[in-house]
């Protein structure tokens, strides 16, 4: 594998989307292979005490290399060892390069107000086929999400040390992003640039349940659909979820569909395991998103490809 296809292939992985933009994943580069690894040092104590999302942002990574893989005629074999996953690359000159490519750079968490619009049955259908389920707006299961994303967001605004990891990880204004290239930058959640003396008092007064809840339900309320994501609890699984999660993502761009998170009861034990009772899943529940139409966001920042690769020969 050439310099170039190691890459490429390295940057449609720091694409993926991460728990606050966490970037969670170190890379080693071989022969004709790739090491994905999570960066522990990017825990998020607080929000993913089980490393739980730091694998399905990994299983992401995984997922945008094997697509792009397909670009350069290379079969990707994926193996999980230990905590890292090692995908071996195999020239197969039958292979197709795969649809998905081109929307890897395309994909965002688009966090803004969806516009209403219905999304047609044959796009829903598409999604379906990664396994999340598709709940409408109207729908029983629409409402019962709605009301976990409240008690989701009484647990985690009440707690101190919740709301101090997310302030940690939040750029608030342009000089602050682009000096750390990660995080939740001001532009991506839709507030003005500010300086910090101005913006952190803002921001801390907004981080409440009742601010939370009001937006979170306007949000919804504007989203057609929601998708809930359930996989086996554990450390392969999450990275199976997130290799879905990400198809997933990269079909509904290549819809033209928004896609925002709304994790809260996902994050919240005794919540997830409830909701995913109430909602009927196999399997845990890992992951919601809301979806719709909506202009773009703001592109949220990545560091460098340098900063992720692990040397040690
Ligand atoms: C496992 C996981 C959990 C996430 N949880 C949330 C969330 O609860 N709320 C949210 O707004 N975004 C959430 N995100 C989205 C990230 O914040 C987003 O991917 C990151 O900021 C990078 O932005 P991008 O997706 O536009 O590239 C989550 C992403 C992943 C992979």
């Amino acid at each position: 594998m050439d310099d170039i296809i190691a890459n490429a292939l390295l940057d449609s992985a720091i694409l993926a989307p991460s728990g606050h933009n966490s970037q969670p994943w170190k890379f080693r580069v071989g022969e004709d292979c790739i090491t994905v690894m999570p960066d522990f040092s990017k825990r998020l104590y607080m929000v993913d005490p089980l490393d739980r999302e730091i694998f399905i942002s990994i299983g992401c990574a995984v997922e945008n290399i094997c697509i792009t893989a397909t670009k350069f005629n290379l079969k990707a074999l994926v193996e999980i060892k230990d905590n890292n996953v090692d995908i071996a690359f195999e020239r197969c000159t039958d292979i197709v390069a795969s649809p998905f490519v081109s929307f890897i750079a395309k994909r965002q968490t688009n966090r803004n107000i969806f516009d209403n619009t219905l999304i047609h049955k044959s796009i829903i259908d598409h999604l379906s086929s990664t396994g999340a389920k598709l709940y409408s707006r109207g729908s029983k299961e629409f409402d019962i999400v709605k009301s976990f994303v409240k008690l989701g967001n009484s647990a985690q605004m009440k707690d101190k040390d919740f709301v101090n990891e997310l302030k940690e990880w939040m750029r608030l204004n342009e000089t602050q992003a682009a000096r750390e290239l990660d995080g939740l930058s001001y532009d991506v959640i839709g507030a003005p640039n500010m300086p910090s003396w101005i913006s952190r008092p803002i921001v801390s007064l907004m981080l409440n349940v009742a601010m939370q809840n009001r937006s979170d339900m306007k949000k919804l309320q504007s989203s057609p659909f929601i998708a809930a994501f359930d996989g086996q609890d554990d450390m392969a699984g999450w990275i199976e979820t997130g290799r879905r999660l990400e198809r997933f993502l990269l079909i509904a761009t290549s819809h033209n569909i928004a896609c925002a998170f709304i994790n809260q009861p996902c994050e919240v034990e005794s919540l997830a395991v409830e909701l995913g009772r109430q909602l009927h899943l196999q399997q845990k529940l890992q992951i919601l998103l809301r979806i719709g139409h909506a202009s773009p966001s703001k592109r949220s920042r990545r560091r460098p490809r340098e900063a992720f690769i692990v040397d040690d020969m």
